[in-house]
């Protein structure tokens, strides 16, 4: 069926640059389609337009998915997840650090073994895919072989994916701490293996400072240097006991910021995880170096870790993508980190929008892991990453969304009643991968 592809008519939405914080979107920055046509070809987007006009261009004989009442947009990307975190979400009445001593460590113990990675990763990439996810930005543990898992079964399924091994040699068990050098060659023989095979990226990824030596931290920061198309991701300022310790553990560094600056971390490939508790010359500093943060709002309020202060990022020019960082986020769904956005921004007096919510789901977050030339949007010759949406598909759905005037409303709706119910298909390098 491949051989002149295959049509999707459905709704398009897409978007081509930042909508903007305003109630509407700013001129030419969003692309609907309500009756358009999607031209799939050997896993990249051929074509897309209106149905009508593009319906003649077509090969005699074509495929023709009719998915007439339903919406698709590009698959959702997230930023920021730990796939070995999977079977303790929900656990109980911790803030970071003691979340981490009694059961995220524990649980990381279980990825020594590769059968039990196999297991995860499958588990964890069809969760993903379930809730309309295409692409993530992947924690491991510490065991290489964790990584082995997760590349191969994001491999099976031609994935655009992002991820590493972790690395952190102190303050954490005997069978989690690296080597400090032993961490570092662990992931260059990953890199080696699997960074640009595929869709598959790496990701050089010091858990967090105080989990690594300065020797590891600038062994790390020595990779990136050697490879600039290696990605970087780890946690920053989430957690005011954290940074307390940061600053005793490294009296050398001005702030906590500084002490990933010191060691050559953060640049245009870096997601730094959380950034609740910055200055605005912390925020100007990341700007300049052209990092993102990853706002897990989920994840912020489970561990009470405080409310991101969104606006003030994107007043000093700093790029934030949205994730979900389960184990401790409660919902893998990029539906549900939304809501969680919106529900942190309301207790801070800014209300994100639906328009807002759904690019940064997208094209933002592509855009602030520099996978904007290959996903993100619907356009042609983009990779045919995209979800489709059934914005009916529960009987409160489509109550909701029968009242609505607009698309911003219906938007709206979808991003606060909508779950892994609303995920109809999930398609990726131009195949159904998930069907509900
Ligand atoms: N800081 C260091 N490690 C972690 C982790 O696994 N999850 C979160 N939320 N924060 C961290
Ligand atoms: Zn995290």
């Amino acid at each position: 069926f491949q051989r002149h592809g295959l049509v999707l008519r459905a709704e398009l939405l897409s978007f081509d640059a930042d909508p903007g914080d305003g109630d509407t979107p700013l001129p030419g920055t969003v692309r609907h389609l309500p009756d358009g046509a999607l031209w799939l070809e050997n896993g990249r987007i051929r074509a897309l337009d209106d149905y009508v006009r593009l319906a003649p261009q077509l090969p005699e004989g074509i495929e023709i998915v009719d998915h007439s009442d339903k919406l698709i947009m590009p698959g959702f990307i997230d930023s920021h997840v730990h796939y070995v975190q999977l079977e303790i979400m929900a656990s109980y009445g911790r803030q970071l650090l003691d979340w981490l001593n009694d059961y995220t460590f524990p649980e990381e113990c279980r990825f020594a073994v590769r059968e039990h990675a196999d297991a995860i990763a499958e588990a964890f990439i069809e969760e993903l895919l379930r809730v309309g996810t295409t692409t993530a930005q992947v924690f491991g543990s510490s065991h290489p072989q964790s990584m082995e898992a997760f590349f191969a079964a994001s491999q099976r399924r031609e994935l655009r994916m992002l991820a590493g091994k972790v690395l952190m040699d102190r303050h954490a068990p005997e069978a989690l701490t690296d080597d400090t050098f032993g961490g570092i060659h662990d992931s260059e023989r990953l890199i080696a293996d699997w960074h640009g095979k595929g869709r598959l990226g790496y990701s050089v990824t010091p858990r967090f400072a105080p989990t690594s030596t300065r020797a590891q931290l600038d062994a790390a920061g020595g990779l990136l240097r050697s490879d600039p198309s290696l990605w970087l991701q780890t946690h920053l300022a989430e957690n005011t006991g954290e940074i307390a310790w940061v600053a005793e553990l490294f009296p050398e560094s001005r702030d906590y910021l500084n002490v990933y600056e010191q060691s050559g971390l953060v640049g245009p490939r870096s997601t730094f995880a959380h950034g609740i508790h910055l200055d605005d010359e912390m925020r100007a500093r990341l700007a300049g170096q052209g990092a993102n943060i990853a706002f897990c709002p989920s994840s912020n309020m489970f561990l009470g870790s405080g409310l991101f202060d969104r606006r003030s990022a994107r007043e000093a020019g700093l790029a934030v993508s949205v994730a979900s960082d389960i184990g401790a986020g409660t919902d893998l769904s990029g539906l549900a980190t939304l809501k969680a956005a919106y529900q942190v921004g309301q207790l801070r007096g800014e209300a994100l929008t639906a328009w807002q919510g759904f690019y940064a789901l997208t094209l933002g977050n592509a855009r602030a892991l520099s996978l904007d030339g290959h996903i993100g949007r619907l356009a042609e010759g983009m990779e045919a990453d995209f979800v489709v949406l059934d914005t009916r598909a529960t009987p409160l759905l489509a109550r909701r969304t029968a009242r609505c005037q607009t698309l911003a409303e219906r938007l709206f709706a979808l991003m606060m009643l909508g779950d892994d119910r609303a995920i109809l298909e999930t398609w990726a390098n131009g195949r159904c991968q998930h069907r509900r």
